[in-house]
């Protein structure tokens, strides 16, 4: 599929509307929460870092401090306008992969996000997240080969990197950092996605002792 295409290029820009990603989530990815919490239900953590974090439907996830990163400049003042009341959520728009936060960070989402990384990206995020998150827990697309219609939608998805869940651990296995703590997946009610769930543990973590300094808008690696 040519993702130069003129009318790619306008489908792209359509779902970068946070109404349009919302409505498209709700239709396609349901029971996403529910998998998510129960997954995540004993693991520890009083502050979370967003990475990705879209139109900030995770920031749900949140027990205290909370910080969603994200290029899109709509998604980030979408998510700011949401979350306005609340202190305890804060929304940078930078690119997650260059970014140098110093604050520790007791949980990094990273939730269906890899597939829009390269290989690349992927290892320059994990050095970061390695140093500065204890827990980092990733959601992604988990391919089914054989489903037409879910072919159709991997074909046009935003993400160009869509890699099967070996593929999506061996990546992270090259950050030795990071030790992997459980594997799950699941399929959607909508039998259009599977979901791979991985949580990892860092070794390197430091917790409060990593530093005073703080996430800041467009700080780079
Ligand atoms: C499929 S959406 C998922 C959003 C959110 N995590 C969720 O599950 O609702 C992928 C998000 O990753 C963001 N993204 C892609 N590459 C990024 C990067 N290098 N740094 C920060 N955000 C990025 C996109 O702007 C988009 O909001």
């Amino acid at each position: 599929m040519d993702k130069s295409a003129a009318w790619y290029r306008r489908l792209d820009r359509l779902f970068d509307r946070a109404w349009v990603f919302n409505a498209y989530q709700t239709l396609a990815d349901g029971g996403k929460t529910r998998q998510i919490r129960r997954f995540l239900a004993d693991v520890p953590y009083a502050s979370v870092v967003d990475v990705g974090c879209g139109t900030g439907n995770w920031a749900s996830l949140a027990r205290g401090r909370y910080v969603g990163v994200d290029t899109s400049p709509s998604f980030i003042a979408a998510c700011r306008e949401r979350f306005a009341d609340d202190p305890d959520k804060s929304f940078v728009q930078a690119d997650a992969t260059t970014l140098t936060p110093t604050q520790p960070f007791d949980l990094a989402l990273l939730i269906s996000v890899l597939h829009h990384l390269s290989d690349d990206d992927v290892r320059q995020l994990l050095r970061w997240v390695a140093e500065h998150a204890h827990y980092f827990f990733v959601l992604d697309l988990y391919p089914i080969p054989w489903h037409p219609i879910a072919r159709v939608l991997y074909a046009l998805d935003r993400g160009h990197y869509i890699r099967s869940p070996e593929a999506q651990r061996a990546l992270i296995a090259e950050e030795p950092r990071l030790q992997m703590v459980k594997q799950s997946s699941y399929f959607a009610p909508s039998s259009l996605y599977r979901h791979t769930l991985f949580l990892y543990e860092s070794t390197a973590w430091r917790g409060a002792e990593a530093g005073e300094q703080h996430v800041e808008e467009g700080s780079r690696a």
